[in-house]
């Protein structure tokens, strides 16, 4: 399975630098074989080798060149960076990406063979519009998009679910990436308020192929228990 740490705009580099460690470390003693990527902050970013793959939030369709406050792949080549977050909810609704754009950034790492983490969801009054309007909203996400691309992995990540502690039930998880599923054989991770509490129930569902975990990844313990339950999961099947 896929575990993802998406730290967002915490911990300085130093952090960064000790968690990376401490989940390394975590993973080799515990023979643990899960996929587990980490997400920092563009300036805590850093080379890093083992059986955590660190990944960029976020970065511009571009080598170099004049776009203030963006990375290119200059600065991701510099520490051998090949994975990236696209679509994630913060930046379609909070930073303004349209969906035009998240297309043109996922052409472009996909034509550099990037592993690409892409995030779709709903808000709340979407989902309150009832199921029929919530999928028309969320197939307008995969618009433009190489669902059968090799290096893809999809995060359903339910808007409102972000961040405040509400998920949807698990009945409704399974539901929703039974759907997903047919739209691309890529992974499905599940992410929005996964907690240390119910991130084994939500692994253990037939559908979800791993977690997009926020604010419970910042404490090191919680997000390694994930690891640990993903592979528990695993060992039993
Ligand atoms: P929370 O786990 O804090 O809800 O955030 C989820 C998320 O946005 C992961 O990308």
């Amino acid at each position: 399975m896929i575990i993802a740490a998406n730290l967002k705009t915490n911990l300085t580099r130093k952090q960064t630098k000790e968690y990376v460690e401490n989940i390394e470390s975590f993973l080799i003693e515990n023979n643990n074989s899960q996929e587990v990527l980490v997400f920092p902050t563009a300036s805590s970013l850093n080379e890093h080798s083992g059986k955590v793959t660190i990944g960029v939030q976020n970065a511009y369709a571009t080598q170099n060149g004049a776009f203030t406050g963006e990375l290119g792949t200059d600065h991701l080549d510099e520490f051998a960076i090949k994975t990236i977050l696209i679509g994630h909810s913060e930046r379609r609704h909070v930073l303004g990406e349209s969906q035009e754009e998240l297309v043109k950034k996922f052409n472009f790492y996909k034509e550099l063979g990037f592993k690409i983490v892409y995030c779709i969801g709903e808000p709340l009054e979407v989902r309150e519009a009832g199921n029929d309007t919530m999928m028309e909203y969320i197939s307008a996400q995969y618009e433009g998009i190489d669902a059968e691309y090799d290096n893809l992995i999809i995060a359903y990540e339910p808007v409102w679910a972000i961040g405040t502690g509400l998920t949807p039930t698990l009945e409704d998880i399974e539901a929703i990436h039974k759907d997903l599923k047919k739209k691309s054989p890529a992974p499905l991770l599940y992410g929005g308020s996964v907690k240390v509490t119910n991130a084994a129930d939500v692994l253990a569902l037939k559908s979800v192929d791993g977690v997009l975990v926020g604010s419970a990844s910042l404490y090191v313990e919680h997000f390694c228990a994930m690891c640990e339950y993903a592979q528990n999961i695993e060992n039993k099947n």
